[in-house]
């Protein structure tokens, strides 16, 4: 049975290849207004093709953003049910003279597929809706175990629409498990499953001033600035060894059992090389006493990502701006709570406010930290399909990234997730020259297949 659904993969290689590289070329970024229809092309996209694999009730959910896309086939009697979830949305593309091809111009080199969405999530989504097709075909259009399909259209925007969808309906994504394609190996040829995601909560800080833009130098030492006013709050929301100092912001903090620290000082990391390839700065920053992977793993952290306002164009202007906007997202851990941990860092921003200047401190997006259960049979087979697939032991690790919707999983459908992730750690996340490594999209087409039969036998 097995070898059917593998030999119709490995056949059709080129075909999955071909077809990614038509759904990349569709611009959907989610967080730009100008591309909403073509995100919304993609999720099309997405449904037709699971329709034409003889996935059953396929259709687009409307939400307040972007639309859900669902399909599911549920006849595999006394089997258990798997949910498949992914996301179609990508991040925006920029800086764009950064990448040695077009984002949405997918492109070959050296055994990867550069472009954006390559491998966040598009490609890892992908995989899934390929190793249904070959066990489809495998199976004379019938599949070894009960599956539903979501994907998203909104992950990198926070996910509001699939959390509401979630809450809302738990009943219409009844399943046993979750599957989900969208974290990174720990190194290459090493099969890895990720057992935490960091939380987050992103949020913007207003500064107003003066009641318009002024001129500098007339008014320069009397009007209050409100990019120096964000200077100055930001300055004091961490201290010089990285530790965040908003009153009672650690209180939750669970740290990593002893058990897993030292499963994760067995893990193949050289700090020198991580600095110099993967950051590519002169030295790494962060709180003393804690490793590199404790560091972006398991301990909160406080980064910002843009000012927008002001004047940034190229030469000099002399101007106050009247206002000024600082976009900063906190990274969360098991058991800290985003409405608390906003709470808390709502008033501390206020507390210190510089005289002559009005703040709004407002909450864009926020998701859950998580751990998940390894004590399962889903663990179990998605560690024997990766055995066959890499010939190694799988690693258990967890990320500092989020991925929102899985809190939800586990809260509203009270199901253990599997993180099985195909990704590279050099694989430019978010950044220019995204990537995804040809031969992880046909291997994990492969570990699919093979932890779907496994469960379905
Ligand atoms: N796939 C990533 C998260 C990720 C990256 C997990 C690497 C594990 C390893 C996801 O698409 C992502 O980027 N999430 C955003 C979420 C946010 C916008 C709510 C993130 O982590 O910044
Ligand atoms: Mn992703
Ligand atoms: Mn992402």
């Amino acid at each position: 049975m097995s070898a059917a659904a593998l030999d119709f993969a490995r056949q059709h290689q080129t075909r999955f290849l071909d077809e990614l590289k038509s759904l990349l070329r569709i611009p959907s970024v989610s967080t730009l207004p100008q591309h909403q229809e073509d995100v919304r092309h993609a999720a099309r996209f997405v449904a037709d093709e699971l329709r034409r694999i003889g996935m059953e009730n396929v259709r687009l959910i409307e939400t307040e953003g972007h639309p859900l896309v669902y399909a599911d086939w549920l006849h595999a009697e006394g089997k258990s049910t798997a949910l498949c979830y992914g996301h179609y949305d990508v991040q925006p593309p920029d800086p764009l003279d950064e990448w040695t091809s077009p984002p949405f111009e997918p492109e070959e080199r050296n055994g990867n597929l550069y472009a954006r969405g390559a491998v966040d999530d598009k490609g890892q989504m992908y995989m899934h809706v390929k190793a249904l097709e070959s066990l489809m075909h495998a199976h004379q259009g019938r599949l070894p175990l009960n599956v539903r399909v979501i994907v998203e259209g909104e992950e990198e925007v926070g996910g509001e629409g699939i959390a509401r969808f979630v809450r809302e309906h738990p009943e219409q994504l009844k399943a046993d498990f979750a599957l989900v394609s969208d974290t990174e190996m720990f190194a290459p040829e090493l099969p890895t499953l990720c057992v935490g995601l960091r939380g987050m909560i992103y949020t913007e800080i207003e500064a107003r001033g003066a009641k318009t833009d002024l001129h500098s130098g007339m008014y320069g030492g009397a009007a209050p600035n409100p990019f120096v006013a964000l200077a100055q709050i930001i300055a004091r929301l961490k201290d010089i060894n990285g530790r965040i100092l908003i009153p009672g912001f650690y209180d939750k903090v669970t740290p990593p059992s002893q058990t897993e620290i030292r499963a994760w000082r067995t893990l193949p990391f050289d700090e020198e090389h991580y600095r110099a390839t993967e950051v590519g700065s002169r030295v790494l920053i962060g709180e003393p006493g804690y490793s590199v992977l404790e560091r972006t793993w398991a301990r909160p952290t406080l980064d910002v990502h843009g000012m927008p306002g002001g004047f940034t164009g190229a030469g000099a202007k002399t101007v106050i701006p009247a206002k000024a906007t600082a976009k900063v997202s906190l990274r969360l851990v098991p058991d800290m709570n985003p409405a608390e941990s906003f709470a808390q860092y709502q008033k501390y921003v206020l507390s210190l406010c510089p005289p002559g200047v009005d703040l709004d401190v407002r909450l864009i997006h926020s998701g859950e930290p998580i751990l998940v259960r390894t004590d399962n049979p889903f663990i179990r087979a998605a560690t024997e399909a990766m055995h066959e697939v890499f010939h190694k032991d799988t690693v258990f690790v967890r990320s500092g990234g989020s991925i929102p919707i899985v809190g939800d999983f586990e809260r509203y459908l009270k199901i253990p997730t599997v993180m099985m992730g195909f990704g590279l750690p050099d694989d430019n996340l978010h950044a220019p020259n995204e990537k995804f490594h040809i031969a992880n999209f046909y291997r994990g087409i492969e570990s699919i297949i093979l932890f779907l039969e496994k469960l379905g036998s």
